[in-house]
């Protein structure tokens, strides 16, 4: 079973993108075969692909699968059938920047090319939008293998980790962010032990991250959101490392819900708290994670999980799918030129600064 691939393109111009259908983890290992936008719209909607750098991959290849619709007359009318549907998958979900990063990073493409190249071919013009995909899903398989190798440092030898949610393989098109992390510490030999918090509603802790890390070989238990923070007080947990889905300028970073709550945990404990991300992650035209758009998901993740009920009917409920770690509560951002020790306004300007 091939746990590194989350995503991938089959084909050329006209191919499809695969998907990992990460619904059915880890009960069944099976794939989606994208051709067309709604789809692609459903599979991120409803979590078959998602983690922030694998939705915006995925949605770049969508650019793709926009383009392979009959009737293009000319270059033109495809780069407005793709700025049509590249605003169409930029409502699938609010909250993880990578979406709107690879769509824009697609559409300013697509946009300079048609200006360079008038006269030019659809089919021209597809091939390049397609290389663009590839070249996005290509340098985020060097993000994740960056971000683990300058890593796997913070990963106390004979210690013990915590994570949350997922930020692995599955999250990524590569070997993920904070699970690259412990690859590369294992790939080097290093003795430690990994705590998956669940991550309640969807599980994505004990689904996906639980399921990566035994793959690997990695020594791994799996608890209940709510038991971190006595495993902290015993002093089990030596290091956190989660993933995020945004990072604000002054280093705020949000990711799954729960994940505010096991940063404040790991301050009263003095334990250090790292987020692991790629740069296509950071948002820097938001001053702060007060800015961040909270997804707010279906009540019935939380009152029918499996479908099958758990709460009374009618029972009113909250359902954000992420929160956002105050930067004062963050040890160092791992991201793939380094680590930003203690981030805020400045240290993040600079390390993009000296990284281009
Ligand atoms: O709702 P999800 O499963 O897409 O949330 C994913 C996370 O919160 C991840 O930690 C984050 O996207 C980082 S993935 C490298």
């Amino acid at each position: 079973m091939d746990v590194t691939a989350a995503l991938r393109w089959i084909g050329s111009i006209d191919g499809t993108l695969e998907l990992v259908d990460q619904r059915l983890l880890p009960i069944e290992f099976t794939h989606l075969n994208i051709d067309n936008i709604p789809d692609l719209y459903d599979a991120i909607k409803t979590l078959a692909v998602r983690g922030a750098p694998a939705i915006g991959v995925s949605a770049a290849y969508g650019l793709v699968i926009a383009l392979q619709q009959d009737g293009l007359s000319d270059i033109n009318a495809a780069l407005k059938t793709l700025q049509d549907q590249a605003a169409y998958l930029a409502t699938s979900r609010p909250t993880a920047v990578n979406l709107f990063w690879a769509l824009n990073r697609v559409q300013t493409f697509a946009e300079n090319w048609v200006t360079g190249h008038a006269g030019a071919g659809v089919d021209e013009f597809r091939q390049a939008v397609l290389g663009e995909a590839h070249a996005i899903c290509r340098e985020d398989i060097v993000m994740c293998k960056r971000i683990g190798e300058h890593g796997a440092a913070v990963v106390p030898e004979d210690g013990a980790v915590l994570t949350h949610c997922n930020a692995g393989a599955l999250a990524t098109a590569g070997q993920g962010t904070a699970l690259s992390v412990f690859f590369e510490a294992h790939r080097q030999g290093k003795s430690f032990k990994v705590y998956a918090d669940e991550t309640r509603p969807l599980l994505q802790g004990a689904r996906l991250t639980a399921w990566e890390l035994q793959h690997a070989g990695i020594d791994t238990v799996l608890i209940c959101d709510n038991m971190a923070g006595w495993l902290m007080k015993q002093g089990k947990i030596n290091a956190v490392v989660t993933g995020a889905d945004r990072i604000a300028a002054n280093g705020d970073a949000a990711n799954k819900i729960g994940t505010y709550s096991v940063s404040v945990l790991a301050a009263r404990h003095k334990i250090p708290f790292y987020i692991a991300a790629p740069s296509s992650t950071f948002d820097l035209s938001l001053a702060t994670g007060a800015e961040i758009e909270i997804e707010e998901r279906d009540s019935r993740e939380i009152t029918h999980p499996g479908e099958r009920q758990w709460a009374p009917e009618g029972i009113a409920v909250s359902n954000p799918a992420f929160d956002v770690v105050d930067a004062a509560d963050i040890a160092g951002i791992i991201t793939e030129h380094g680590i930003i020790e203690k981030p805020n306004t400045e240290r993040v300007a600079q390390h993009f600064a000296e990284n281009g």
